[in-house]
């Protein structure tokens, strides 16, 4: 059994919340992490699936800098905050992971890279879609879980729908071809997210910090507290997955003000 952790879109930003009800994201992550690794001390890998910083170059080293006592390796991938470069080039050290790919005896995990610099919707490239077929025909014995950072389907939400995968109908097609292929998991939507169709479980991870009300046609913040997802991959090739809400106390809180 491969026991995961997910944290996603943790935005981390250098600069001081600019307005009173914005939530300190380094301080969320700081409790989510903290919470995670406490409750799941079985977990041998870590997935960050994107949106780690909030456009800000300089915000990489709070990511190293939260992240440089973890014990497990972790592999991360862009989101559309992200800069591509600059998290290849800072993220290279353990934990942090540069490669893309993790195997085990039964399953492998696959980073897959969705965003494009610079555009807020996803696409996986022909290149990107050339690699993870490689990957899965390499080993064709070896249950799947696809990790990126937008969704590749629809979650119910107009707004969010249009900011998805453009190409994710493809990319699901050319997944489905492969029936070792279980589970992808994505952040983006900020918000919990599971379904199966046709044996493949889409499971979307909630933010370290603030989240969006599911089944909004316009932006709007739900107020369900920070969140995790555990993620169980069993030798036979099912998978256990759950979501961890985790709330801050009003003492950790400091100059953070909840949303009314
Ligand atoms: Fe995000
Ligand atoms: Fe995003």
């Amino acid at each position: 059994m491969l026991h995961i952790l997910q944290l996603t879109d943790l935005h981390l930003s250098s600069k001081a919340p600019q307005d009173p009800f914005d939530l300190n994201p380094s301080t969320c992550l700081t409790h989510v992490l903290k919470n995670s690794l406490a409750s799941t001390p079985e977990a041998t890998l870590m997935l960050l699936t994107g949106d780690l910083v909030h456009d800000d170059v300089l915000a990489y080293q709070q990511v190293i800098d939260n992240f440089n006592h973890v014990s497990i390796p972790i592999l991360h991938v862009s989101g559309n905050h992200d800069l591509e470069h600059e998290r290849q080039k800072q993220l290279c050290h353990f934990p942090f992971l540069s490669q893309k790919v993790w195997r085990n005896e039964h399953w492998q995990v696959i980073m897959v890279k969705s965003s494009i610099d610079g555009i807020v919707n996803g696409e996986i490239s022909a290149q990107e879609m050339a690699f993870v077929t490689q990957q899965l025909k390499a080993c064709p014995q070896l249950f799947t879980l696809i990790a990126t950072h937008h969704h590749p389907l629809d979650v119910g939400s107009a707004w969010l729908d249009k900011i998805g995968i453009t190409n994710g109908h493809d990319f699901i097609e050319t997944l489905s071809i492969f029936p070792k292929v279980k589970g992808i998991t994505f952040g983006h939507v900020h918000q919990a997210v599971d379904q199966e169709i046709d044996g493949i479980r889409f499971l979307g991870c909630p933010s370290t910090n603030r989240q969006f009300k599911p089944n909004s046609d316009e932006f709007s913040l739900d107020d369900r507290p920070l969140a995790y997802r555990q993620i169980h991959l069993h030798d036979d090739g099912s998978i256990e997955s759950h979501v961890v809400w985790v709330e801050l106390e009003k003492k950790q809180c400091k100059n953070i003000v909840f949303f009314p």
